[in-house]
């Protein structure tokens, strides 16, 4: 029968790798709390609408990455593409903001783009994605990066550079947009990619973070989005800036960091590696003042960011985890042996103890061999001797030494041993 595959940019986790997810996950559950972030666990689909508001009809996310279906009534619905959206939609709809000024959530978990699959970038993803809304001050902002590099620092992740920029408000983005167009519009055209020349009419920024070689370098001197703030962007930014030295966390600034998503006001970050290839981006985040308001809610800013767990794994790759080894493999050397090995198997998870069992009774050599792949730290071996006598054989499968005990005793004599 042909072999049914897993689809395309789709991955399974077998559970080495599982080992290092549930270890981020935990340092962010770790982490996250003591800045006073909850854990919001939000749906994986959500109705199109909310994603085309929330993240631009102009994205490529928008345009060309979202795996959408209709329901019975032909409403779209779109499994998420990222959480920030869907976040916002549960803290409208929920009324949450009425009840407390500022609300703190991470979300983690998967999220699906219909992007080209290559390393470091899937179809099925994972991310780590908090938000913080409320609060339009720039403690705020430092803060939540502040957060995010202890985060990354915990799970032992040195090599990284903060990049950091603001993208200006509703009052100067617009100014700039206006420059930038008119600066760009003056450029040789033919000498755009088709993307640019399409982004210049509908989100100009989006030209500078472009990644084809002839155009980064025909808009190497494009005005700086920075020098274009009003006075109120500017002083903000600084403060954020004065936080991090004060906090000592290094970043560059850079000037052509406008990311993907069209929600984005005043500070944006990314947080990238050279150790993976050319998708090195592991976090990117920013301030969204306007999010809330656009998708219905009162008028709240907000700010927050997401991991790439897939990307960060990358990085984690090699790093060696505690081994997690049972402290028990129930050799069984005959079949009459096997309800009596079952039962201890039984009683000793019951007691705490973590261990598999052999099902089928086996030679002494073969038994040892399996036990050995188990990776148990303790053989418990019964046979038709210890059958009769109501014994078990404990092996110390490090020294090799080996000792009998009656079966109510296994559980203490491996506590003894430990
Ligand atoms: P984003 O930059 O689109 O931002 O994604 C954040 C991170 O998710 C990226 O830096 C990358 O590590 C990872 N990522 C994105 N796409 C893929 C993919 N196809 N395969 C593997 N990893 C991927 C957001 O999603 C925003 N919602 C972040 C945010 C939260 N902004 C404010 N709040």
């Amino acid at each position: 029968m042909a072999q049914i595959q897993a689809i395309k940019g789709f991955a399974d986790q077998f559970p080495a790798q599982s080992r290092l997810f549930e270890m981020m996950e935990a340092t962010a559950r770790e982490v996250f709390p003591r800045y006073g972030f909850g854990e919001l666990r939000t749906p994986l689909m959500e109705y199109t609408d909310l994603f085309c508001r929330g993240i631009g009809t102009e994205t490529d996310v928008v345009q060309k990455e979202m795996y959408c279906i209709p329901d019975s009534k032909g409403r779209s619905m779109s499994l998420r593409p990222e959480a920030t959206a869907g976040v916002m939609r549960a803290y409208i709809e929920s009324g949450v903001h009425a009840r407390e000024a500022v609300s703190r959530f991470f979300t983690i978990g998967p999220m699906f783009r219909h992007e080209r699959p290559q390393k470091g970038r899937m179809r099925q993803f994972h991310q780590i994605n908090c938000e913080c809304l409320g609060p339009k001050e720039p403690e705020a902002d430092a803060e939540i990066i502040c957060m995010m590099m202890e985060f990354l620092g915990r799970l032992g992740l040195r090599n990284l550079t903060l990049q950091i920029n603001s993208l200006g408000c509703s009052s100067c983005r617009p100014v700039y947009r206006r420059n930038l167009h008119d600066w760009l519009a003056n450029l040789d055209q033919s000498k755009l990619c088709e993307d640019c020349r399409r982004r210049m009419e509908t989100n100009p920024l989006r030209v500078l973070d472009c990644k084809v070689p002839a155009c980064k370098e025909l808009t190497a001197d494009a005005p700086v989005i920075l020098d274009n703030e009003c006075p109120d962007c500017r002083a903000h930014f600084e403060a954020v800036l004065r936080h991090l030295d004060a906090e000592k966390i290094p970043y560059e600034i850079n000037h052509r960091l406008v990311r993907g998503l069209d929600y984005y006001t005043r500070t944006t970050w990314e947080v990238v590696s050279n150790e993976i290839g050319s998708q090195g981006s592991v976090a990117g985040g920013g301030r969204y003042d306007g999010l809330v308001e656009q998708l219905g809610g009162p008028s709240v800013p907000g700010i927050g960011f997401a991991c790439g767990m897939e990307r960060l794994a990358l990085l984690l790759e090699g790093r060696e985890l505690p081994a997690v080894s049972p402290d028990f493999y129930v050799a069984v050397l005959d079949d009459s042996c096997r309800d009596a090995a079952f039962a201890l198997a039984q009683s000793l998870r019951r007691e705490g103890f973590s261990g598999t069992l052999g099902y089928e009774s086996r030679s002494m050599k073969a038994t040892m061999r399996q036990a050995g792949k188990s990776g148990a730290r303790y053989t418990l071996i019964m046979g038709t001797n210890e059958l009769a006598s109501g014994t078990v054989i404990i092996k110390n499968m490090e020294s090799g030494e080996q000792r009998e005990v009656p079966c109510a005793d296994v559980a203490a004599g491996l506590n003894a041993e430990k």
